[in-house]
Parts: structure tokens; sequence; C-alpha cells
């Protein structure tokens, strides 16, 4: 029974047995911890359309902490020799990809002056600090030391991410799991200093060109090099989306977190995740 005053209206018969009182036991909103996510947005201005760049920004980082929890768990699967079960997981992976690469037509909607308005407000603020896309980058192996140095004031996530360094990244996790599959891959591949960024191995490259010559004998393997050809093809959309929204929101000025803005992003598009996928193509 509801303790206050008001004469409460009879629910409508198509409800049957809805529960209506959850004084007493878990609702929606306690599950999903509502009252905090829907209490994150503080805007820092009176301006309309600072909560859209708010959202679009909280939403990308919950989809990537969602990537990350799939993306470790594809690592550890992979690790164990357990390859056909990574494959949903990393379809799942790639889905998550497909829906940050989409939303950037809801944040295209800002105009330069909308931005303008609140802009200053944001500060040194910036996406070039967001731990979990640096946590991301090096788990597809784009290791880079010096993405610890804006987090030495939060010593937990510089650790991690320093953890998060020194790791196996996906890659190198299939590559070892070539190598017990009995393709020859360099020892000096497999012995390399995982904080290094990925860089090309002529071993590697032959190793794929055998398991794309024989799909059927290396199914796992060459499902794996399919998905992650997915994957980078889809980190390649949303970096250009990334890049070609905000050249039509700030155009070239710099940007908050300090770098040359428009520019650096497009030096960032030449990134490669898995060379000797990319190059194997141009060997068949
Ligand atoms: C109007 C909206 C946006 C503008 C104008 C913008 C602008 C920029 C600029 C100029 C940079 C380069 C670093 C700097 O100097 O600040 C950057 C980096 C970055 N932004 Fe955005 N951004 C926007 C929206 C977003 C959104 C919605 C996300 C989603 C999380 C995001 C994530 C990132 C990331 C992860 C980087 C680092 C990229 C890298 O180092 O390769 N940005 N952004």
């Amino acid at each position: 029974m509801c303790p206050c005053p008001y004469m409460h209206p009879a629910p409508p018969q198509q409800w049957h047995d809805a529960q209506l009182d959850f004084a007493e036991s878990m609702s929606y909103g306690d599950y999903l911890g509502l009252d905090k996510v829907l209490d994150a947005q503080a805007p820092r201005s009176q301006q309309h359309n600072e909560m859209l760049f708010i959202i679009q920004h909280q939403a990308s980082e919950l989809w990537m902490k969602l990537l990350l929890h799939e993306l470790r768990h594809a690592r550890q699967l992979i690790d164990h020799g357990q390859l056909g079960g990574s494959h949903r997981v990393l379809a799942r992976v790639l889905r998550i990809m497909e829906q940050m690469v989409s939303s950037w037509s809801i944040l295209a909607t800002l105009s330069p002056m909308e931005f303008i308005s609140f802009r200053s407000d944001l500060g040194q603020a910036s996406g070039f600090q967001s731990y979990q896309y640096r946590e991301i980058e090096f788990m597809f192996g784009n290791k880079n030391r010096a993405m610890l140095l804006p987090h030495q004031h939060t010593p937990q996530i510089a650790r991690n991410l320093e953890r998060c360094l020194h790791s196996p990244s996906l890659y190198d996790v299939i590559i070892q799991q070539m190598a017990r599959q009995g393709l020859p891959i360099a020892a000096l591949r497999l012995d390399a200093d995982p904080s290094e960024p990925t860089r090309s191995d002529a071993s590697v490259e032959a190793a794929w060109v055998q398991v794309y010559q024989q799909p059927e004998r290396y199914w796992d393997l060459y499902q794996l090099g399919e998905k992650l050809m997915d994957i980078e093809d889809a980190f390649r959309q949303w970096r250009f989306r990334h890049v070609t929204v905000v050249e039509r929101v700030i155009g070239f000025k710099k940007g908050t977190g300090g770098t040359e803005g428009v520019e650096y992003l497009r030096k960032m598009l030449g990134t490669v995740l898995f060379p000797e996928l990319w190059s194997l193509r141009s060997s068949l």
C-alpha cells in the first residue's frame, strides 16, 4: 500500500499482473542504477546544445566500456585456444563499433555557432584524454607510452593503462595461436616486447598467406583474419567520421586538448592496426 495521501487510479485491465509497487523490491531504475546514470550530465553553460555534446560523449564511453569487456573476453578465449568461441564475441564487437560509427550523424547536427556558444566552458577537456579509447587502441596493438601522460594525476587510471600497455594485444594472441597451429612465426615476433606498437613481420605475413590460400584447413584462423579486417574497417570509419564532424564544427582551429586539431586527427587516419592482414592481399 502506498503511504501517500493521494487516491491512485486503478490500473488498466490490460496490465494484468504488472508489478506496480516497488517499495520492497528492486525496480528497473534500481537495477540499472539510473539515478546515477541520469544524474551524470552536468552542463557547464546555460546553452541548450551542450546536453547533446555531453550525452554523445557519455554514450560513446558506455559503448567503449562494453567493447573492452567483450574484447578482453575474446582475447582470453583465443589465448585458451577457443578460436571458434571468439568469433561470436568479435561479431558483437563489430556491431558495437558500427553503432558508434552511425552515432556521429547525431553530433553532426551541432552547428559551428552552437558549439562556439559553450566551447570555452570545456577548458582543456578533450577526447584525447579518453582512457578507455587508449585502452582500446592498446588492445588492438596501437601501443604508445606517451598516451599515459595525461593520466598521471589519476594513479589508478595510469596504473591500469600501464598494465594494458604491457599486456599482449588481441593481435599478439592470435599470432601466438598461429604458431601453435604449426605456422612458422619468427621467434623475434613471438618474443616481441608487447608494450611496443605492432610492426609488420614477414613471417606473420607468410603465415596469413597460407591461411588465406587454404581457408578450409585453417578455418578458425581464416574467420579470425576476416573479423579483424571488419574491425579495422569499422575503426577507420569511426576515425573518418570523427575528423569529418570535427572539421564541420570547428574547421582548422586547435583542439581543446591542445593538438593542431583536424591535422592531428588526419594523421591518425593513417594508423594501421593489423598490417600483415592488409599486405597479404598483394601477395595472394
Ligand atoms: C563536436 C564534437 C567534437 C569535436 C569538435 C572534437 C574535437 C577533437 C579534437 C580537435 C581532437 C584532437 C585532440 C585535441 O586537441 O583536442 C579530438 C580527439 C579525440 N576525440 Fe573528439 N571531438 C568531438 C567529439 C568527440 C566525441 C563524441 C568523441 C567520443 C568519445 C570523441 C573522442 C575523441 C577521441 C577518442 C580523441 C583522441 C583521438 C586520437 O588521439 O587519435 N570526440 N577530438
